[in-house]
């Protein structure tokens, strides 16, 4: 009965079916793929940096590590809690974030943060000498004060990255500034 239903079929129908199922699989493969990439943040909780920044809070006021060492560090929930204790949220349509903020500081677990710009370990980069020379954030991490959801890294921070800015500094210091050394120790 089944062999009879296959000789039946013209065999060229049979291998465009197949090649249309290859490609309709491929498109929604690439379609899944996509949303994945601009998907919303990989991040536990919402925090969007736009809606802090125009409310006037500073870089360093939450990632106060930058001007000390290596780490520019994130903010701990009691940070978060310290604005968002008693105050409702301008926008009623943002409660369910706060509640979410909520409910994370009540379990009284740490947020588990995604680390999006990583480094490799051979490479010793530290914010401080960066931040105490008047780097801007900006000039590595791209306009942060403008970004939704989490904040994407703009810049490839390849070793042509750091050496080209590096490079551009006053001459006394690019010979220390290019050592193999100040990187890589
Ligand atoms: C109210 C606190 C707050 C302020 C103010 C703030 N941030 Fe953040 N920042 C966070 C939190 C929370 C995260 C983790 C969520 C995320 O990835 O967006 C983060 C993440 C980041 C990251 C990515 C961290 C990583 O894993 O690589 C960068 C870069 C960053 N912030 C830069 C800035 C800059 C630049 C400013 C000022 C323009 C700023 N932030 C202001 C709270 C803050
Ligand atoms: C210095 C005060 C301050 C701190 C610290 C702070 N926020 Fe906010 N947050 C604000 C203000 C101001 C707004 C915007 C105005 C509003 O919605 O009332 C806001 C808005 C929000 C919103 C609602 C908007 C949205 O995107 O859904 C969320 C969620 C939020 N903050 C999460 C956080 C988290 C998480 C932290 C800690 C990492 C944090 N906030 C730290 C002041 C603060
Ligand atoms: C010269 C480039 C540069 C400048 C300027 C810079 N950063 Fe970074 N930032 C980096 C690099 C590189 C990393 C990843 C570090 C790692 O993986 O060890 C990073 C990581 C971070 C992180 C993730 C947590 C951490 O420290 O690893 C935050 C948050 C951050 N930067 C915030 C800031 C803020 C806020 C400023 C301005 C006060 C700033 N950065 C200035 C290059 C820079
Ligand atoms: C936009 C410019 C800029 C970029 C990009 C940049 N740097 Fe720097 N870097 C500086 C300046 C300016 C100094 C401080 C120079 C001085 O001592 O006056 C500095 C200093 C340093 C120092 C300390 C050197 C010392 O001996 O005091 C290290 C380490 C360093 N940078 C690593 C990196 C790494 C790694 C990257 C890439 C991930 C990078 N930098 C990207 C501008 C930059
Ligand atoms: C200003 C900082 C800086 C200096 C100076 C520097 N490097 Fe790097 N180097 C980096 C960074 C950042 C990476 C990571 C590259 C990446 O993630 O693509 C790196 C990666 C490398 C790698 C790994 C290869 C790769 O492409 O992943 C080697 C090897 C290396 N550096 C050798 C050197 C040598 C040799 C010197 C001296 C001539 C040097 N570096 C000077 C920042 C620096």
């Amino acid at each position: 009965m089944i062999n009879s239903v296959f000789r039946q079929r013209p065999r060229p129908f049979l291998l465009l079916g197949v090649i249309a199922l290859v490609v309709v699989a491929a498109l929604v493969a690439g379609v899944l793929l996509l949303t994945r990439a601009y998907a919303a943040p990989p991040q536990p909780l919402v925090y969007q940096h736009s809606k802090h920044i125009d409310a006037g809070v500073t870089c360093l006021f939450c990632h106060a590590g930058a001007a000390r060492g290596p780490v520019a560090g994130l903010p701990s929930l009691a940070k978060c809690m310290g604005c968002h204790a008693s105050v409702a949220p301008k926008d009623p349509a943002d409660q369910p974030d706060i509640d979410q903020l909520v409910k994370q500081w009540e379990s009284r677990q740490p947020v588990q943060w995604v680390k999006i710009n990583d480094q490799p370990d051979f490479v010793q980069f530290n914010h401080r000498p960066h931040v105490a020379s008047g780097v801007a954030c900006e000039s590595c991490h791209g306009n942060v004060s403008a970004m939704q959801g989490y904040a994407r890294p703009v810049y490839n921070m390849n070793m042509g990255f750091c050496l080209d800015c590096h490079r551009a500094q006053a001459p006394e210091k690019v010979a220390r500034l290019v050592d193999c050394a100040t990187c890589h120790y």
